[in-house]
């Protein structure tokens, strides 16, 4: 029988942080990662940029026998998700799927909050959707939720400065500006995959009290209840334990800075996705 891997996207490093939880928790399956690099970052991009890039993404797993795709980026999920599952999902393959990272962090951020004041630092295109405001709302209305939009971060991860002291100056001005936006917040969430390499950072500059989240964890454990309530699509996904890497630039660059998103060395492969 042909691989029909899980699909894992993102506009470039960040989602191998998810990957590797998946992995971690549910290393029987196949997985194909898709990072584009090549036109990262989508942060600052318009919604119907990203949505193109994304829905082109989306296809190409798809072509590759993917049969599930997770977006593994806060960006794409909160400008591009919804109108695929609406829109082009029905049309293109209506037997397939396609999930985010904003809905199942935003089922669980309200239970993990004493003082119902939950801080979100993110890409100015996370921010600017609304897509934490409305979603939580849904599940937590009485959780007040506070961002802060870092448009330097990913630059400086992508650019291998987060360990700098370059790096601090821009950590500490936002962690410091979301601080001041709510006087109760006890739970912050890293709302974007690349930020868990700059957490001891971020924890430098918030009180100790303060719980600091990232992702990785919650959607993994919301893929195997995602499993659970889908046996239909559990049992399409291949489990032979294996893991692809796919770039859309160069895979001598990815291959070298994914080890730091990934914990260990890995191969890619180039493709052309327009
Ligand atoms: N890692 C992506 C996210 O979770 C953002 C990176 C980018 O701006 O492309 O939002």
């Amino acid at each position: 029988m042909k691989q029909q891997p899980i699909g894992v996207f993102d506009s470039g490093y960040g989602g191998l942080t998810i990957l590797k939880e998946f992995i971690h928790t549910l290393p029987q399956y196949d997985y194909l990662y898709l990072g584009d690099n090549a036109r990262a970052p989508y942060g600052p991009r318009s919604f119907e940029t990203v949505y193109r890039y994304t829905l082109q993404c989306v296809k190409w797993l798809f072509a590759q026998n993917c049969p599930l795709v997770i977006l593994a980026c806060n960006t794409a999920s909160a400008k591009a998700l919804r109108t695929i599952q609406q829109v082009d999902l029905p049309v293109i393959n209506p037997e397939n799927r396609v999930l985010g990272v904003i809905r199942p962090t935003t089922e669980k951020i309200g239970a993990l909050t004493a003082t119902k004041e939950v801080g979100i630092l993110a890409t100015a295109g996370t921010v600017l959707s609304g897509s934490y405001l409305i979603e939580t709302e849904k599940f937590y209305p009485d959780v007040k939720v506070y961002q802060e939009a870092c448009p330097m971060w990913v630059p400086l991860v992508e650019n291998n400065e987060y360990e700098s002291s370059g790096a601090d100056y821009f950590v500490e001005k936002n962690v410091k500006n979301l601080l001041a936006k709510g006087g109760h917040i006890d739970t912050v969430l890293l709302a974007c995959t690349h930020y868990p390499l700059l957490k001891d950072k971020i924890r430098k500059y918030l009180p100790d009290e303060v719980n600091l989240l990232s992702q990785g964890e919650i959607v993994a454990n919301s893929l195997v209840d995602y499993f659970k309530r889908h046996p239909e699509m559990e049992s399409r996904c291949s489990k032979q334990g294996a893991v692809q890497f796919y770039t859309t630039d160069s895979t001598e660059d990815f291959d070298t800075h994914a080890a730091t998103f990934f914990g260990k060395s890995i191969r890619s492969e180039h493709v052309n996705i327009e």
